[in-house]
């Protein structure tokens, strides 16, 4: 089959080396790519803001597959966009999208259905939320509901600092737009987290491998959040006990719910946990795959995840047995000068080959060509992912990676992985 993937990040030049592994794939082509991606299919220029153009794309390109990474299109409801015009596309509808789109959907939605979760309020006046915060004390978390690349959710360790976030999002500021014009205002939560990812037909599921990302940008767990600085699989965190726990607390009665609400859920449920002491609780849902989890997610899976998608799509996965995944992965993100701010791109970049040279597989993220020239174009630029036996073979093989990639300004964090060795 012929098969469209839109984005270009990490996560989706993890996705086409998978796509392109697959017997099932005679030709993949990818919107709007990235120079990684282009090396294994044609990229073709698409406004993935605009759903309308995704789908007019599949049907000029006869795609007979459609997988979208980011969470954007799909919120925008791109899926629903490919149904009406009888385009096959995995990935969840608007409406179900809404449990990463509207995090005060997705709060009342676990409220509804008994789903561990931080307690919480949903406020849309300033007012209102500063008179909350005096008879809550810090710590506490701030969010934004609506979509906001990831920065939206601010753990304040003071009270000073929660009335400065919900200032910045209710008040004149809006610093997130309309996306922070209703705030959650959620209990802090200690523990551990990691990422569960259940490939969803609208009823049935596989699990995937489950990861832990670095979400800070400096060692030891230090500085702002990120999109994520480096991840591993599987995460000893999430033992056989948990998942257990997980699919019945959280993954079962989650498709349960969406399906009787008249949203069945069909594409990548992904679900943040946090392992507190009184059991695994859910962080935020997302509806697709995280990265950087995915490129170490994928490069340990067994199967083949084309089928696996197609057959989600299809509403077929009973047709699929869970797949056990093989080894260990762990992928280190290498970032611009000044990321997650305000950062400098353009910057030559050598030693891709040499990275390659040393077992690494170096995935594109904010990558460009220009003048022939490998160029950085973004904050996270690329992840250099290892894969062994063992978790500490992996990250040997990921930072020799690391060692030979060469960008003025580059930053990576020197521990990764380091929680999973102990
Ligand atoms: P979110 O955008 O909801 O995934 O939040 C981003 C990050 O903020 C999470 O990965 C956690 O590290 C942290 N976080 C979010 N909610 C909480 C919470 N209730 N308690 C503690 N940390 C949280
Ligand atoms: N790495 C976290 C995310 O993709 O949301």
């Amino acid at each position: 089959m012929k098969v469209l993937l839109i984005g270009s990040g990490g996560r989706e030049h993890a996705i086409a080396l998978a796509v392109k592994k697959s017997p099932l794939c005679t030709e993949l082509i990818c919107a709007p790519g990235n120079p990684g991606m282009a090396t294994l299919g044609k990229c073709f220029p698409v406004n993935i803001a605009n759903p309308k153009e995704i789908a007019e794309l599949a049907k000029k390109e006869n795609a007979d597959f459609t997988i979208i990474g980011p969470e954007g299109p799909l919120v925008d409801g791109v899926v629903d966009e490919f149904k009406k015009h009888g385009l096959l596309v995995f990935g969840p509808t608007g409406a179900a999208a809404q449990l990463e789109g509207s995090k005060a959907f997705s709060k009342e939605f676990m409220k509804r259905y008994n789903i561990p979760t931080a307690a919480y309020e949903t406020f849309s006046d300033l007012q209102k939320a500063k008179d909350y915060l005096k008879e809550h004390a810090a710590p506490i978390v701030v969010k934004a509901s609506g979509l906001a690349a990831g920065k939206g959710a601010v753990v304040c360790m003071s009270d000073a600092e929660a009335l400065n976030a919900v200032e910045e999002m209710l008040g004149e500021k809006a610093i997130f737009g309309e996306s922070g014009k209703t705030v959650v205002i959620e209990e802090f939560m200690e523990g551990e987290e990691a990422s569960i990812f259940a490939v969803c037909d609208g009823k049935d599921y596989v699990l995937l491998a489950a990861a832990q990302d670095h979400k800070r940008i400096f060692d030891e767990d230090k500085g702002p959040n990120t999109g994520g600085m480096g991840a591993y699989a599987p995460a000893p965190l999430v033992t056989e006990e948990m998942f257990a726990c997980i699919k019945k607390e959280v993954v079962e009665p989650t498709l349960q719910g969406m399906a009787k609400e008249g949203n069945p859920y069909t594409g990548i449920l992904f679900v943040g946990i946090m392992a507190t002491k009184n059991g695994p609780k859910v962080v935020e849902y997302n509806c697709r795959l995280g990265d950087p989890e995915t490129q170490v997610v994928l490069e340990i899976y067994d199967g083949d995840l084309l089928e696996l998608f197609y057959k989600a799509a299809n509403g077929k996965l009973k047709e699929i047995a869970e797949t056990e995944s093989k080894g260990y992965a762990a992928v280190v993100v290498m970032a611009s000068e000044g990321y997650p701010g305000k950062i400098k791109d353009s910057v030559p970049v050598s030693g891709v080959s040499e990275a390659e040279k040393k077992g690494a597989v170096v995935l594109h993220a904010g990558t460009k060509i220009q003048n022939g020239e490998l160029q950085t174009a973004g904050g996270r630029v690329f992840g250099v992912v290892g894969k062994g036996n063992d978790l500490k073979t992996a990250l040997d093989i990921a930072y020799s990676g690391v060692k030979e990639i060469k960008f003025t300004g580059a930053q990576y964090r020197r521990d990764i992985g380091k929680k999973g060795l102990s």
